[in-house]
């Protein structure tokens, strides 16, 4: 009798049982596997890491399941690099570039493989194919992968037994895996880098996904602004759930927690709470973004009036981080180097401030030393793609010190933030933030705004509402 598990209500498996769960099952064979459309793709990525590590054995993990409490585990989110190289999402997976002797690679991928039912693997255990579903077999993602893939029981022994091949993991995301190879963490973190700089220039493939991300994210706002008198006869939370049914219809989920952030909240760069009054007279800032099923992400942030116009305070200070994203927008090119968007709108947001007298100029001084971040908080964009904050461990040269390159994604994000216990400013201006946050590709003569299908200066915001607000 196999033991039962702690607190479970029966005793264990009779041999009866088992062999009664071994039979009378039909066959479940998937015939007509097709290889995934990013397949091609994702070799070509694989290509350019292994001109990047000739002679050296690459280990990237997708990582394991997160066990929340006993049997009930966190939503899987496989590593990023891995996604990116594979186009797949599956986990117990690893990618390996095993060294030839000619410089290049010969890739394969370790996949856990569906249960056998010549055994108790398939039903017993929460983690088993019975309660989580199908898996696909090896035969099956080596077409759909088009990669040669093996069983990933093997894997920790197979990488254990070849020694004297220098090799690099991605750490963090399989532990039995990193016990099984000798590395160093330095080098470890050089293959790291060198996947977040691989996904700095989107590919055909991905920017269609981008525009499927944005899209639906067009439409999750547009559902938000429908909903609005709901969410004032509820909470922020309304909001959220409106926002996360587009994004679960159309994708896979949202690509970050929702921040639906209505009245002084607005003024909280991740307020994701969401459980706070919509109230009219108030302003709505609203930053979400759907992921889709190949877990690209939009990052789109609105500001919207809640009862439909803008106070006069929150059209100056709306007004403001409009043209600063302007200036910010039109930086965005090219050959361009990466801060100067960046500068751009925080140099206007500068000015701004100093006119307003809110902090001292003149305005080079104040932007040399910085003091517009008493209110413009946060940097001006990111990259942005399969992470909402794309590509974070590319070396600074090749990121922020660097130059943009058509096929590039990112935000252009800039915001005022006047905390509700900011003595420094008027009373009528605390407790309002405003962010607007567009997501742009940088295309061969300058960019594409993405998210151009939502309205975006005061004005016509204001329109969009008269047309949508329910
Ligand atoms: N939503 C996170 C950001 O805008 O960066
Ligand atoms: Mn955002
Ligand atoms: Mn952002």
């Amino acid at each position: 009798m196999a033991k039962g598990r702690k607190n479970g209500l029966y005793e264990g498996v009779s041999e009866e049982l088992s062999s009664l769960m071994r039979t009378g099952w039909a066959d479940s064979e998937r015939r007509g596997t097709e290889p995934a459309e990013q397949a091609p793709y994702a070799a070509a990525r694989r290509a350019a890491l292994s001109a990047r590590f000739p002679g050296e054995r690459l280990v990237i993990p997708s990582g394991n399941l997160k066990t929340r409490s006993n049997d009930d585990t966190y939503p899987f989110r496989p590593y990023t690099g891995y996604v990116h190289m594979t186009g797949d999402q599956a986990r117990d997976g690893a990618l390996v570039l095993e060294p030839r002797a000619d410089g290049g690679h010969d890739a394969y991928c370790y996949q856990l493989p569906r249960d056998s039912r010549e055994n108790d693997e398939f039903w017993i255990g929460y983690t088993a194919e019975l309660w989580m579903g199908r898996r696909r077999t090896l035969a099956e993602s080596e077409i759909l992968l088009g990669l040669p893939c093996r069983d990933v029981r093997g894997a920790a022994a197979d990488l254990a037994a070849v020694t004297g091949v220098p090799t690099r993991i991605v750490r963090g995301h399989d532990p039995a895996l990193e016990a099984a190879v000798s590395t160093d963490e330095d080098r470890d973190d050089e293959l790291e880098e060198a996947l977040s700089e691989l996904r700095l220039v989107k590919d055909a493939w991905e920017l269609g996904e981008m525009r499927k991300a944005v899209d639906s994210t067009v439409r999750g706002f547009t559902d938000c602004v429908g909903e609005l008198s709901r969410a004032v006869a509820s909470s922020e939370r309304w909001i959220e759930g409106t926002f996360f049914r587009r994004a679960r219809l159309e994708g896979n989920a949202v690509g970050y927690g929702s921040i639906c952030a209505a009245g002084e909240h607005a003024t909280i760069m991740h307020w994701t709470d969401n459980d706070g009054p919509v109230r009219p007279g108030e302003l709505l800032l609203l930053d979400a973004g759907v992921e889709t099923h190949s877990l690209y992400t939009a990052d789109v942030t609105r500001t919207l009036p809640i009862s439909g116009t803008f106070t006069p305070v929150q059209r100056q200070v709306y007004d403001a981080v409009y043209e600063a994203q302007e200036a910010g927008m039109a930086a965005v090119k090219p050959g361009a180097p990466y801060r100067d968007f960046h500068e751009a709108s925080q140099r206007h947001l500068t000015a701004q401030l100093v006119e307003w007298g809110f902090i001292e100029g003149p305005v080079d001084r104040a932007y040399a030393l910085g003091l517009q971040r008493r209110f413009t908080m946060a940097g001006t964009g990111h990259m942005l793609g399969l992470d909402v904050h794309d590509c974070a461990q590319a070396r600074t040269a090749e990121y922020v010190d660097g130059v943009l390159e058509p096929g590039m994604v990112l935000t252009v994000e800039p915001g005022l933030y006047f905390q509700p216990d900011d003595l420094t400013v008027p009373e009528e201006w605390r407790g309002i933030g405003v962010r607007i946050e567009d997501d742009l590709v940088v295309t061969e003569d300058g960019h594409e705004n993405l998210s151009a299908g939502l309205p975006r200066s005061s004005s016509e915001v204001e329109a969009w509402m008269a047309e949508f607000a329910g």
